[in-house]
């Protein structure tokens, strides 16, 4: 029988403060209207205070998942953390967060792949269960968009918030768990999506500061299409590829970048908006965050055997789907 990695657990963690489209009206040119008609987004969070990095947000999520999961965190054996807003360029923050939950038999990495990073981390954790390598393995998915975000460009600063989540992935050999998983890569996208300075092309220097270099650039309209395209393409396809209706489909788990773009993916699908995680409203794009958030969210109405078809659109390009069968029913 073949081992699959299941996920026996899930929690998250967001910021208390509260941004609203309201106080954003105060700091850049734009209104309610406009971003919850061309986003979905009313608020998102925001980690504030000194020396609070996205280690604070996986942390949180961790330390709650091993206490949900009655798990001794001596007993995991890899932590692996999906974000473009480490702590700092390195050591990874998965190493942080491991030494603060007292992981201390773990090792642990960083994946950047933005807003695909927790698709990607998922497959990857999944594979050192598969092959029998580890038992335990916690994949978290944060971001801390607030630290990289320019509150002058009201195309961007409407977008994103704060906040993540964490998985544990055990061992199963009943039918369960991640089943497959499609995910890509066009580097050529780099042009349209990035923060231009601060790595080892452009580093940090006066000028690149004032210039206002450390923040993200998005080029939104061309995003916007690759997104919706790859998106629905890759959900569409790994649903034929396993053979899956949108009758089998219990649940899909969406990036949530734009109302709009996950309306795409669903309507490619066949699938209701009954059938269609949805929290954008509240969290705004959280990037590596926003699928774990969904889970979280959703957690009680997932029952064991579900269908769920996860896909994420983000900067790379990077994109994917992840098709899995949800672990336990509601506790
Ligand atoms: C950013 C995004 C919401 C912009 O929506 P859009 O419908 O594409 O809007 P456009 O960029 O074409 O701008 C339309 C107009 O609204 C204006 N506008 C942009 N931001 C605005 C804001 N916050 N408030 C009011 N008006 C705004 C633009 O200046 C433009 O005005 P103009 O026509 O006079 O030039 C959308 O492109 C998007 O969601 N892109 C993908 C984002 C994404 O997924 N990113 C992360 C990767 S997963």
């Amino acid at each position: 029988m073949k081992k699959r990695a299941v996920i026996t657990g899930v929690h998250a963690w967001v910021p208390p403060y509260v941004l609203g489209n309201k106080e954003l009206e105060t700091m850049v040119d734009t209104n309610d209207e406009w971003i919850t008609s061309r986003t979905g987004i009313k608020e998102r969070r925001i980690l504030k205070g000194e020396n609070q990095g996205t280690s604070v947000i996986g942390t949180e999520a961790v330390k709650g998942l091993l206490e949900k999961t009655g798990t001794d965190p001596a007993e995991i054996d890899l932590i692996i953390c999906a974000t473009v807003t480490p702590d700092m360029l390195f050591p990874a923050t998965a190493n942080i967060v491991a030494h603060n939950v007292g992981a201390k038999n773990s090792y642990s990495f960083d994946i950047s792949a933005a807003c695909s990073g927790f698709l990607y981390a998922l497959s990857i954790g999944s594979q050192f269960i598969e092959t029998g390598a580890h038992k335990k393995v916690i994949v978290i998915g944060a971001d801390k968009m607030s630290s990289i975000v320019n509150y002058q460009d009201r195309t961007t600063c409407i977008i994103f918030g704060d906040g993540g989540g964490a998985v544990l992935l055990e061992p199963t050999e009943e039918p369960l768990g991640v089943m497959d998983a499609l995910l890509h890569t066009d580097g050529s996208g780099a042009d349209f999506l990035h923060m231009r300075a601060g790595g080892s092309r452009k580093p940090a220097t006066l000028e690149t500061v004032t210039n206002r270099e450390h923040y993200v650039f998005q080029e939104g309209s061309t995003v916007f299409k690759f997104a919706v395209t790859n998106m629905a393409d890759v959900s569409a396809k790994i649903m034929q590829k396993n053979n899956l209706t949108a009758d089998d489909v219990a649940w899909l788990v969406p990036h949530q970048a734009n109302k709009r773009i996950i309306d795409a993916t669903a309507n490619r699908m066949g699938i209701g908006p009954e059938k269609v995680m949805l929290n954008i409203e509240k969290y705004g794009n959280t990037t590596a965050g926003t699928i774990p958030l969904c889970l979280w969210d959703y957690e009680s109405q997932l029952n064991k055997g579900d269908n769920l078809i996860l896909a994420a659109f983000g900067g790379g390009f990077t994109w994917g789907a992840v098709y899995l069968k949800w672990g336990y029913d509601p506790k």
